[in-house]
């Protein structure tokens, strides 16, 4: 916005201001300019442009389940597309200790306003090199609010108190912007990554986190486990638990890629009814299903960890986290169903959260028909639903709309449309080749990227049908699927 002028110049016209004198020191170098962030609409604070993290190495201790206090160690591999100067981190997180790069000490700063770490390593890292960045932390992970839930909730690091006789326990609930509460890290969904977690916990403890078990050490009166997640998943989805959990193992099922086995074990907190175990009890058999309509499962592993805080359920990568009040085996098809959409496709900015609710929703209605159910009825509630709330164009322009009634199921009605368009075997079809197209390279799609992609492999007419559902804010006439 241009000022008509500034105080500083109405003073000067008064003749009440003179010139500053001429400093006797050098004056000092302008500070250079803030690294540009990665401009998502709805986040414009998050990311660096230009950064790209590919692994995390993340060790945490947690001596205390049920306080918020932990310890972090995580060495971040860093590759970037345009030469940087700094690293700015995203981190909200316990007070650092320390910043090695390439494990030399260097200068950091942190600005918990900007909710940023910075560090200047030797030399700017250049595209084409590599660099590991790691960083020590110890205290309380920062509290971020969560941009839509109806009762506050913090998002990222959550600690249940200890009571009723009951332990303490940890897990995280991120999505969207809650992992750098406690992980300095590149936080946009854009920037996809590999994790190692290796968890320290006090004996007695169980720890999970997304991935494979690649080991537990007992020493002293402490056990660490270490989990390793190879497919890259976005920061948001990465799961980390502590609780006295049992842990469940089941039979592998081979619906990975190339018919690769997928790892079954489950999590459960002590004293967990048999209803909820219950809603689990059909796992195997809904990643079979799935699989038949998007495609091979494209994770190593499979199952959940229950929690107890009345919380949302999140697709958290591999582990899914279910609170006892979510669940139940509709939500654990959809957050089964997110493992494809969400953490193997992503959002490339968080007004695209769509495609991933909208097809997570999707997967309730193909299970309501392989249970034998009327999923045509189903889509005839969503409408109605949608009817009587009102809705808008399917791209989020502000958080609150990001998990709305219109992101779920006016985003779920898409693919009905598409479905009705094209008829079963393309639309299976199209979601097999849209995962295998969106799932490489980066990992992500964006709304036009999807559009494109429906036009290239179904037809302009297609398009056409799926774009009113994208763009219109009226809402279309129910698609009908025979
Ligand atoms: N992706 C989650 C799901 O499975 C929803 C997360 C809601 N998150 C939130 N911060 N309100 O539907
Ligand atoms: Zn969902």
């Amino acid at each position: 916005m241009r000022r008509p002028f500034s105080l500083a110049l109405s003073l000067l016209a008064l003749g009440l201001l003179t010139a500053a004198p001429v400093p006797a020191q050098p004056a000092p170098r302008a500070p250079a300019a803030p690294a540009e962030t990665l401009r998502d609409p709805l986040f414009p604070g998050l990311g660096q442009a230009g950064l790209d993290v590919r692994h995390y190495d993340l060790h945490l201790t947690v001596s205390e389940p049920g306080t918020r206090a932990v310890r972090g160690v995580v060495t971040l591999t860093l590759a970037s597309t345009r030469p940087l100067a700094q690293v700015r981190l995203d981190f909200l997180g316990p007070g650092v200790t320390a910043v090695r790069w390439n494990d030399r000490a260097v200068p950091f700063r942190v600005d918990e306003r900007a909710a940023k770490l910075t560090v200047t390593p030797p030399a700017p890292l250049r595209p084409g090199t590599a660099a590991r960045l790691t960083v020590e932390y110890a205290g309380t992970p920062g509290e971020r609010a969560d941009p839509d839930f109806p009762t506050p909730l913090l998002l990222g690091w959550q600690a249940v108190p200890a009571g009723d006789g009951r332990a303490g326990a940890i897990f995280l609930l991120s999505e969207p912007n809650g992992t750098h509460t406690f992980l300095p890290s590149n936080d946009h969904p854009s920037d996809k990554a590999t994790f190692i977690t290796r968890v320290t916990v006090p004996r007695g403890y169980v720890a999970a986190a997304s991935g494979v078990e690649a080991g537990r050490v007992d020493a002293g009166g402490t056990s660490t486990f270490t989990f390793s997640q190879r497919e890259p998943i976005p920061t948001y989805a990465l799961g980390v638990f502590v609780d006295r959990f049992e842990r469940v193992d089941g039979a592998a099922v081979p619906v990975g890629v190339g018919g690769r086995a997928v790892a079954r074990r489950d999590y459960f907190p002590p004293g967990v009814p048999g209803t909820v175990r219950e809603a689990f009890g059909r796992t195997d058999e809904a990643l079979r299903v799935l699989a038949e309509w998007f495609g091979p499962y494209p994770f190593a592993a499979y199952g959940v960890a229950v929690v107890t805080p009345r919380l949302p359920a999140l697709e958290t990568a591999t582990l899914s986290t279910l609170p006892l009040n979510m669940s139940t085996e509709r939500v654990a098809v959809h957050e089964l169903a997110h493992q494809w959409f969400g953490n193997a496709v992503t959002p490339a900015q968080w007004p695209d959260v769509w495609l991933s609710e909208g097809l997570a929703a999707y997967a309730e209605l193909l299970w309501t028909e392989h249970l034998g159910g009327d999923g045509q009825a189903y889509a005839a509630r969503w409408h109605a639903n949608l009817t009587r709330a009102g809705t808008r164009p399917l791209a989020a322009t502000r958080t609150g709309e990001l998990f709305d009634l219109t992101t779920y199921q006016r985003g779920a009605l898409t693919f009905h449309a598409l479905r009705a368009e094209i008829g079963d075997a393309a639309f299976r079809d199209f979601l097999r080749a849209y995962v295998t197209r969106f799932s490489a390279g980066p990992g992500t799609v964006s709304t036009p990227a999807f559009l494109a992609f429906v036009r290239e492999r179904a037809g302009a007419g297609a398009e056409g049908a799926v774009r009113r559902w994208v763009e219109e804010r009226a809402l279309p006439p129910l698609p009908v699927v025979r």
